[in-house]
């Protein structure tokens, strides 16, 4: 694969189609074993999650609902300056088994904020998917529970992901040359 332009930058190729996939059926495997005789509720944060979000509930043989939210951001008075409230989360969580599913933890930051807010609606658990995670960038350790990869702290694109609202339509993973 060479070398893409996304916008005025340069992406080089770092995850192959072949190795999100298996990577994808990996954790499906996994939450199917997990969660055998529940019926867990997927939340997918848009707008990145989108493509992880369809191709891991493809693989899964279990029962299971999803939805998908947005986590609009505005300015707060937190010490990180951010505040997230969720657009679309219309569903009732109680006693639900919850599995958020999202394309990238960075700095954590969006699920230090998001998943307090979660745990007040009282949620019989929370666990979290992550098909990316970059250990260098963490200010807020998030445990995340099912992992497609551990990756340098880079900004990449594809899969979902986009550079400035482009990229997201690539089927493999860029990595910012
Ligand atoms: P935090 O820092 O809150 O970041 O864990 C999570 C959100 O930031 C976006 N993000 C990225 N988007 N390439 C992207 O296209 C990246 O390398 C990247 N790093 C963080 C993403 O929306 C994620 O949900
Ligand atoms: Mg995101």
């Amino acid at each position: 694969m060479p070398v893409i332009n996304v916008h005025d930058k340069k992406f080089s190729p770092f995850l192959s189609e072949q190795e999100i996939q298996q990577q994808i059926k990996k954790i499906a495997a996994a939450i199917n074993e997990d969660y055998a005789g529940m019926r867990p509720m997927f939340i997918a944060i848009l707008n990145g999650s989108f493509m992880f979000a369809a191709d891991l509930f493809k693989y899964l043989t279990i029962d299971a609902e999803i939805c998908f939210i947005k986590l609009a951001s505005y300015k707060g008075t937190t010490s990180s300056g951010q505040m997230f409230t969720a657009i679309g989360l219309d569903v009732d969580l109680i006693g639900k088994d919850v599995i958020i599913i999202e394309d990238i933890v960075d700095t954590g930051r969006t699920l230090n904020e998001f998943l307090p807010k979660l745990m007040h609606q009282q949620p019989a658990s929370l666990k979290i998917a992550a098909l990316l995670h970059k250990p260098d960038a963490v200010k807020f350790p998030i445990r995340v529970d099912y992992l497609g990869f551990s990756i340098p702290n880079k900004f990449v694109v594809g899969y979902g992901l986009d550079y400035d609202g482009l990229g997201r339509n690539l089927r493999e993973i860029y990595q910012l040359v």
